[in-house]
C-alpha cells in the first residue's frame, strides 16, 4: 500500500465509525427521547429533556459527542464522494442502487440537520429567557406548517442513511461476511430503519397536533 492508499483507508475507516459511534448511538437516543412525547405525553418529555440538559459537561458533550463528529462526517463524506465514482446505471445492481442513495441521503441529512439545529438548538440561545426546550417550545415551532413536510423528508432521508449506512458498517467492519448473513442483516437493518422513522413520526404527531 502506497502512504496515499494508507491514509484513504484510515480515513474511510473513521468517516464509517463516527457513522455509528457517536452518531448513530445519538440519533437512537434521540428518537426515544422525542418519542415520550408521544408515548408517555409532554411531561416526561420535558423530564428526559431536563435529565439530558441537566448531564455533567452537558456543552462539551454536546459539542465533542455530536456536534463535531457530525461535522467531521459530513466533510470526510463529501470528500470520499468527491474522489470516488458511483453510476447506479452502469452496474443496476441493488447494491449500487443502495450506495447511490447513500451518498444522495448523506447531502438531505446535512440540510435537514443544518435547519434543524438551528430551529431547536441554537436559535432561542439568543433570548435569555429561554433556558432549554420543552415540549410547548418544539409544539410551537411546528405551527409554521412547511415545516412538516420538511421534517417528514428530512426524517425520512435520515433514517435511510442511517440503517443503510449500519448495514454498510457491519460489512466494512467484516461482521457481516457471508452472502447469506449480509442479506439477513440488510432485512434487519431496513426494519431498525423503519422503526427509527415511526418513531420520528409519532413525535412530530405528538408536537404537531398535542392532546389530539
Ligand atoms: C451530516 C450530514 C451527513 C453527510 C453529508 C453524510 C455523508 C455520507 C456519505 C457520502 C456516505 C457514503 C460514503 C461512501 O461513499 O462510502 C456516508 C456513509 C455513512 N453515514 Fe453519513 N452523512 C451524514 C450524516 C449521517 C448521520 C446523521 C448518520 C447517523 C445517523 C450517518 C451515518 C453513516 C453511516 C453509518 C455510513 C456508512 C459508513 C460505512 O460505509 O461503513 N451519516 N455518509
Ligand atoms: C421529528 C423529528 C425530530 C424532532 C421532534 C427533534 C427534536 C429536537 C429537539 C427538541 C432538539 C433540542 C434538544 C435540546 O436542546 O436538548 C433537537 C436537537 C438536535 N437534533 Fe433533533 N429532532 C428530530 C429529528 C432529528 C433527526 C432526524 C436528526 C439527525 C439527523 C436530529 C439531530 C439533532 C441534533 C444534532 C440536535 C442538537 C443536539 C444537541 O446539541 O444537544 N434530529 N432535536
Amino acid at each position: 500500500m502506497t502512504a496515499e492508499s494508507y491514509s484513504a483507508f484510515y480515513i474511510r475507516r473513521l468517516h464509517s465509525l463516527l457513522g455509528i459511534i457517536p452518531i448513530g448511538v445519538f440519533f437512537c437516543e434521540h428518537v426515544l427521547t422525542n418519542s415520550l412525547a408521544f408515548f408517555e405525553g409532554p411531561e416526561k418529555f420535558n423530564q428526559a429533556v431536563l435529565f439530558l440538559q441537566g448531564l455533567p459537561f452537558v456543552r462539551f458533550l454536546e459539542i465533542f459527542l455530536i456536534g463535531i463528529p457530525i461535522l467531521l462526517h459530513a466533510v470526510l463524506g463529501l470528500i470520499i464522494w468527491w474522489n470516488s465514482r458511483c453510476n447506479p446505471q452502469e452496474y443496476g445492481y441493488m447494491r449500487n442502487w443502495l450506495h447511490f442513495l447513500q451518498r444522495w441521503t448523506g447531502i438531505a441529512a446535512l440540510v435537514f440537520i443544518v435547519v434543524h439545529v438551528w430551529g431547536m438548538r441554537i436559535s432561542w440561545t439568543f433570548h435569555s429567557e429561554i433556558d432549554h426546550v420543552d415540549f410547548a417550545y418544539v409544539s410551537q415551532v411546528f405551527s409554521h406548517s412547511l415545516l412538516i413536510p420538511f421534517y417528514v423528508i428530512g426524517v425520512a432521508c435520515s433514517s435511510f442513511h442511517f440503517a443503510n449506512g449500519l448495514w454498510n458498517f457491519l460489512i466494512t467492519w467484516g461482521i457481516a461476511v457471508g452472502e447469506r448473513s449480509q442479506r439477513n442483516l440488510l432485512a434487519l437493518c431496513g426494519i431498525v430503519g423503519i422503526v427509527v422513522f415511526c418513531g420520528f413520526m409519532f413525535s412530530l404527531a405528538a408536537f404537531v397536533a398535542p392532546g389530539a
